[in-house]
């Protein structure tokens, strides 16, 4: 399988290999094809572009071989920046999700180096996927919530976050900071400080968003490098879903980022070069708009009423797990199976 190559049906000619209509003039449209050269013919200056591309890690991914030299690969994400920034809204946000390794820290700040040759970087957010929180000063029990993937080293400690960084044309796109809110725990804060009222605190840039606990990873999520739908959705709520015209994500997958849009109503493009991955997001994506259960990889939104629901702790280990009382080992699936992504340290 050459870089980039396919392995799976052969691609599509003439339309795309799947659109799904939303609403009133809005749809989501799968492309399979290389985002690199079809980016520009294919979406119109959308508001948002969120993605998160191959890290070069040697990821094993159904049609793309993830083992570049690391300056072709930093060349290759360079060009992904001037093909954003060619394509994005003059008050558009690129936000872009890339994780380190413990080995090779660097590399998200390499990517992020690259793309800010075309584009300002704004923000910096950081996806927190598990952490431990120490009740009492550290001597007293501690909780832990979310998953992550053990790291047997003497050196290392294992990796818990992720990078989101949100890059803009100049640096100074409005954002929607409350669309993500954190209510006020003591409501004698609300209005302490000179804003309007509010019953929400901006969320900062630390984001707890754990991945879902999942049976089968084969049916359940199935693929390599997964992001949970909530990620791309609080980016598109936070650039302002009433701003966001159009949706796009170059690197799709099995298609958080089309779902995100599905469930917020807005128009979306994205593309893969994997025939079997655009198939699961289109799956996914039906299944969004017909209300049918959430699937897997998918967690609560704070401030929708089924996150209040489903936050309650539960006997049957779902999302996000939690336990108190000191160190845990990561949850798994009734099954037993693994609930991190297979991404290699
Ligand atoms: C990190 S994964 C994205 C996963 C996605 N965020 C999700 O949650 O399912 C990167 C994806 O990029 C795809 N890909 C690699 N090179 C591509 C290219 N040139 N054009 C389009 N897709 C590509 C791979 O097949 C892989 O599915």
């Amino acid at each position: 399988m050459g870089r980039g190559g396919r392995a799976g049906a052969p691609a599509r000619t003439g339309g795309p290999f799947a659109r799904i209509p939303i609403g009133p003039g809005r749809s989501v449209r799968l492309w399979q094809e290389d985002a690199l050269a079809s980016l520009p013919r294919r979406v119109r200056r959308p508001a948002v572009v969120v993605t998160s591309p191959p890290y070069n890690r040697r990821v094993r991914y159904a049609s793309y071989a993830d083992a570049r030299p690391r300056e072709e690969y930093l060349a290759w994400i360079r060009r992904l920046g001037e093909v954003v920034a060619g394509t994005l809204a003059p008050d558009g946000s690129f936000f872009l999700n890339v994780g380190g390794s413990p080995s090779d820290p660097w590399m998200p700040w390499d990517v992020a180096r690259e793309i800010g040759r075309a584009l300002v970087l704004q923000n910096v957010l950081h996806w927190v996927k598990s952490i431990a929180i120490d009740r009492g000063g550290g001597s007293g029990p501690s909780e832990a919530f979310g998953h992550y993937k053990p790291l047997g080293s003497a050196r290392y400690v294992h990796g818990a976050h992720e990078y989101v960084f949100h890059f803009t044309h100049r640096g100074d796109v409005p954002i929607d900071r409350l669309a993500i809110g954190v209510p006020y725990r003591d409501r004698s804060n609300v209005g302490r400080w000179r804003r309007p009222p509010s019953e929400l605190r901006c969320r900062g840039n630390t984001w707890f968003l754990p991945y879902a606990t999942i049976r089968d990873r084969a049916r359940d999520r199935p693929h390599p490098a997964t992001f949970p739908v909530e990620l791309p959705e609080w980016c598109v709520r936070l650039h302002g879903v009433g701003r966001a015209r159009q949706v796009v994500d170059p690197f799709v997958g099995i298609g958080a980022s089309a779902v995100a849009a599905a469930r917020l109503g807005v128009d979306f493009v994205g593309f893969d070069l994997d025939a079997g991955y655009l198939a699961e997001a289109a799956r996914r994506v039906r299944a969004e708009l017909d209300g049918r259960p959430r699937a897997s990889g998918t967690s609560p939104t704070p401030g929708r009423p089924e996150a209040r629901r489903r936050r309650r702790p539960s006997r049957g280990g779902s999302t996000p797990s939690s336990a108190s009382g000191g160190p845990r080992r990561p949850s798994r699936g009734r099954s037993g199976s693994p609930a991190w992504p297979s991404c290699p340290p």
